[in-house]
């Protein structure tokens, strides 16, 4: 991509992107992240495409988001993949036919949201807020057995950072295993999960029981745009509801997971800390859970030093005094651009501007300079992984909310 790409010309390729990556299966559209090796439909990253549609064709950001509710469970869960089409990529059996049988991080309101704050529409949301409803419900309950409010996730790949250093304790690796270990202990974990029946409440949970940063965060921002929906729908009861749940979560994650300044993940009934530093730090910051002064430790401390997250070209998802930092390993090193984006959104909400700044140039750069890759080494800049991935139209996102 050329290097001197204006913003409004990285805006227009982003969208290009977007439409070249969209499928259609009857009344349904939806967005692949990847043609290549991505070619199915992702829970957070339609999410992600609706966020970035918002901007060019709201109409296209609802109708990704139906498609992705139309293979709900009963029970309220969103499976992380629907095939629509099955090609030969990703040979992994995720336990249902036809889709997943697990989660990723529910980022859905959040899109939602968006879409309402451009058109202002309450029929889109009526629409589908019983979808939502029964999603959220689903993770502050069935996720949640012994109601400590925090919810738990069954397998690394429900967190979307599937091999991230921050599951190696509770999967029994060490620092420096391979992709294919760590994928032959995810399968396996799928494989309990159908022997379980699904069940995770009672059966599943004693496999692998993670209480992660981001996705904890992630959920709280979004309960705060289920309460803001639920506001606009005058669901009083639900609005009391989701604003309860947020604070009971905001001070779990005070009570079980702080330590030293800093979040942490835990894994397992006592809540052990999982001491890796990971980006997942950093997550707190995107549903405002430090407080200033935390936040501003946090960023002098750790983002901005040279030694752990200010690499030349920023954010590292694993910090490089880690002993499983690895600058081309599978989420163990390597920027991606959706984590970015997470970090922007959440040092603008404490008015970290120059900060936030540096690092929505640092991904344009990235973008321009190796155009739409997965990943990208954080030291060089070289791209890695899938081509065509859409998560780097999320810098479109970006240059409208500094524009705005
Ligand atoms: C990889 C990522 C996951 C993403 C998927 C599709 O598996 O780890 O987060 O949803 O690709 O892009």
């Amino acid at each position: 991509m050329a290097k001197s790409l204006k913003e409004n010309e990285l805006k227009k390729v982003s969208y290009n992107l977007l439409l070249a990556n969209r499928r259609r299966i009857g009344k349904y559209q939806y967005t692949v992240p990847s043609p290549e090796t991505y070619p199915y439909q992702w829970l957070w990253d339609s999410c992600f495409h609706s966020i970035v549609l918002v901007h060019f064709n709201v109409e296209d950001a609802k109708k990704e988001l139906l498609s992705l509710v139309s293979s709900q469970f009963k029970d309220g869960l969103i499976p992380h993949m629907i095939y629509w089409e099955r090609t030969n990529a990703i040979n992994i059996h995720w336990g249902r036919h036809g889709t997943s049988s697990i989660t990723q991080p529910p980022m859905i309101a959040y899109a939602v949201w968006q879409i309402y704050k451009k058109d202002n529409g309450r029929e889109f949301l009526q629409k589908i807020y019983p979808n939502l409803y029964s999603y959220y419900n689903y993770l502050i309950t069935e996720r949640d057995p012994r109601q400590h409010h925090l919810s738990g996730i069954i397998n690394p790949d429900e967190s979307g950072e599937d091999n991230s250093p921050r599951f190696d304790i509770p999967l029994g690796l060490l620092p420096q295993q391979t992709l294919e270990e760590s994928t032959k202990r995810r399968v396996a974990l799928v494989n309990k999960h159908i022997a379980c029946d699904f069940n995770v409440k009672d059966c599943m949970r004693n496999f692998f029981w993670v209480k992660d940063v981001p996705f904890n965060s992630i959920l709280i921002e979004n309960l705060q745009a289920m309460e803001n929906i639920a506001g606009v729908l005058n669901l009083h009861q639900d609005v009391t509801f989701f604003n309860l749940q947020q604070n009971l979560m905001k001070k779990a994650m005070r009570d079980l997971m702080f330590e030293d300044g800093i979040f942490w993940s835990t894994y397992g009934e006592n809540y052990k800390k999982i001491k890796v530093k990971t980006w997942a730090i950093f997550a707190p910051l995107f549903a405002k859970i430090y407080s200033k002064s935390e936040a501003k430790k946090l960023i002098k401390n750790q983002l901005l030093n040279s030694r752990e997250f200010a690499t030349n070209y920023p954010v590292p998802t694993v910090s490089i005094d880690e002993q499983s930092y690895d600058p081309t390993g599978f989420w163990r090193g390597p920027v991606w651009i959706a984590i970015n984006w997470f970090i922007f959104k959440g040092l603008l909400n404490y008015g970290f501007y120059e900060i936030a700044e540096k690092i929505k140039q640092s991904s344009i750069d990235l973008v321009k300079k190796n155009g739409f890759r997965e990943q990208f080494n954080p030291e060089t800049g070289e791209g890695l992984g899938a081509y065509n991935f859409t998560w780097g139209t999320l810098v479109a996102d970006m240059i409208e909310e500094v524009n705005n």
